[in-house]
């Protein structure tokens, strides 16, 4: 949610800036803007929508410099305009800045009695004015920096550069991400490793209440005590950060194939040679856990949904799961013998991570799943397993969702074997199949043409149903909520029994019905449902294997022929009919299928 980026370069830094926040745009791209010193003084170029705009402006208005910030926004406090668009500027002094400051609004009033009113509606100006108010007083760069800072209340990740300090940025961060990458005599700032990747491989993290003072040279962190530290250097694999869409249209359906591969690469870290469930790193004893709590946000959500099938069938264990933003808040009761689990792509998202705390101290346990070992949830976790996406750059989740399913799944799978609820034989068969299940998602993506035909028919639509049963339950939310955050389209998931209980009054002959009903021990049920939408005169769009298909009958609209795995699979192969459902349908509406509307990757803020 806001990606920020600083360079103390050797070269002119504008398009260093400008190609480090086309890495960051999955961020937010209401706004974007950058700031450098020219000749020594702060100068800044800022324009509204996706970075393209400031792209352009700067051809005709650039931007000289060696030292500069830049920021790509997902609008907060303000709308996308631009006097709202960062950097942010009082008198000497700009600001980037990724999170919200909650005091702003009191600091403002502080600020007025001085005679100084800010020309935005951000919060983030607030920075800005509260630091040139220290230097009016006298302060250093530094140290009128240090002291705005300890008076923020909120999140933040700051970046901070000064009229007239060619050798000078100030970087902080609480709550919110920040690296700092190091260079040969040059020194970089940013949100995330892929912004960086370009410059340097050489990263280190600031922790929560860090200050940082960057030059070409040097770097200086001190902690929330105000003590001096050092952070781990550490050097990234290169192909970790690739940023290229591989000769696809768009990242979203690159990301969508490369799902054969990621979870192959999953499989081999959770199964071993002769498929018994492993862990790649560290132990887990299921048979001591009493209650699993599982808390995450958007499709990481659906997989913690999906999971709580597979850990209460396969292992018998008790599993809450609720969206964090609610359990946060909730003050839920932890009892002895929980262990708490939270999913998240990113690893940084601001509820789940505030879940996380809530847990700390109360659960046995604490464990992540996530793709970004570096993330705060993942370090403070006991136990955090990595889901071997790679970077995901489109902002609909697609490998990451079915990473974190294959990574679920084996864990369930452990605890089943741990707690002896499946025989040896029967998770053989299981982890068998799951051993296959990348060639079985190749051939379910070499349906894509007929999901696209599927797909244009969707489009005309205003309103889809989405219906699951079972362990496809959490995937037809899950299908609902991607046709949504890329084609715009109005949908909702169903359980299939709970339709006659309300939603069926939806269905007329205008309503496609999305059915996701593998031949499995409740298809039979499922097609009773399926049968009293189609009496409706409701559009069935049924997606089965062959023997699903032949005992539903000829009277379904549109279906398409899944491959088949074992029953326990389904969920993850499953996602790419959702998923490609979701991109032809925003292909055919002409969105923007990487970036859409009003949404950002990682979500910082509550
Ligand atoms: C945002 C993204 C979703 C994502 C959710 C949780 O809403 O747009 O795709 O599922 O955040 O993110 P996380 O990084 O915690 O998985």
């Amino acid at each position: 949610m806001c990606g920020i980026v600083g360079i103390l370069g050797q070269h002119e830094v504008a398009p260093i800036l400008v190609d480090a926040l086309k890495r960051l745009e999955y961020r937010g791209y209401d706004s974007a803007g950058i700031a450098t010193l020219q000749n020594g003084s702060l100068d800044r170029r800022r324009a509204v929508g996706k970075l393209v705009e400031l792209s352009d402006l700067l051809v005709h208005n650039p931007l000289a410099g060696k030292i500069g910030i830049g920021h790509t926004r997902w609008a907060t406090h303000g709308e996308p305009n631009e006097k709202n668009a960062h950097p942010h500027k009082c008198g000497p002094v700009a600001v980037v800045h990724n999170g919200i400051v909650e005091n702003f609004r009191e600091l403002r009033e502080e600020l007025a009695e001085r005679g100084l009113t800010p020309e935005s509606d951000t919060d983030t100006e607030t920075v800005a004015m509260l630091i040139a108010a220290y230097l009016d007083d006298g302060l250093s760069p530094v140290d009128a920096a240090k002291k705005a800072i300890e008076r923020l209340h909120g999140a933040f990740a700051l970046a901070i550069i000064f009229d007239g300090e060619d050798d000078l940025m100030i970087a902080a961060r609480q709550g919110s991400p920040l690296a700092i990458g190091y260079g040969s005599d040059e020194m970089y700032i940013g949100s995330d490793a892929i912004a960086l990747a370009p410059m340097t491989n050489k990263l280190s993290y600031l922790e929560e209440g860090d200050f940082a003072v960057l030059t070409r040279s040097s770097v200086s962190i001190w902690d929330k005590t105000g003590t001096q530290v050092q952070r781990d250097i550490r050097t990234l694999r290169g192909d970790n950060n690739r940023y290229d869409k591989d000769g696809f249209q768009h990242f979203m359906e690159k990301e969508i194939h490369e799902q054969p591969n990621v979870i192959s690469e999953a499989i081999d870290h959770y199964l071993t040679s002769d498929n018994q469930p492993c862990l790649p790193v560290g132990e887990l004893e299921f048979n001591k856990i009493d209650r699993l709590t599982m808390v995450a946000c958007g499709t990481a959500y659906y997989a913690c949904f999906t999971a709580k099938y597979w850990f209460e069938r396969l292992a018998g264990i008790p599993v809450d799961v609720d969206v964090a933003s609610e359990f946060r808040y909730r003050e839920p009761p932890i009892t002895k013998g929980t262990v708490a689990l939270f999913v998240s792509q990113s690893g940084e998202t601001a509820d789940t991570l505030a879940a996380l705390r809530y847990c700390a101290g109360k659960a046995d346990q604490i464990l992540s799943v996530t793709n970004v070992a570096e993330s705060s949830i993942a370090r403070e976790s006991d136990l955090a397993l990595p889901i071997y996406a790679g970077v995901e750059i489109g902002v609909a989740s697609t490998k990451a969702f079915t990473c974190q399913l294959a990574v679920l799944l084996a864990l369930a799978l452990k605890a089943a074997q741990q707690r002896g609820t499946l025989s040896q034989e029967e998770l053989l068969e299981i982890t068998r199949d799951f051993r296959n299940l990348p060639m079985v998602l190749n051939a379910a993506l070499d349906q894509k043409d007929k999901f696209e035909k599927v797909s244009r028919k969707l489009a005309e639509a205003r309103d889809i149903l989405f219906l699951g049963r079972g362990v496809m339950y959490p995937l037809a939310h899950e299908g609902a909520l991607k046709l949504k955050e890329v084609s715009y389209i109005h949908a909702e998931a169903y359980a299939s029994g709970e339709l006659k209980h309300g939603p069926i009054a939806l269905v007329d002959a205008k309503v496609p019905v999305v059915v996701m009903a593998p031949k499995d021990g409740l298809f039979d049920k499922t097609i009773s449902n399926v049968q009293e939408v189609m009496a409706r005169k409701g559009k069935i769009v049924l997606l089965s294997d062959a023997q699903g298909l032949t005992e539903a009958g000829p009277e379904i609209w549109r279906s398409v022929e899944m491959p088949k795995t074992h029953e326990v699979l389904n969920p993850i192969l499953y996602s790419i009919p959702a998923q490609l459902l979701a991109y032809y349908t925003a292909i055919a509406k002409g969105t923007d299928v990487d970036q859409p509307r009003n949404l950002a990757k990682s979500v910082t803020v509550e």
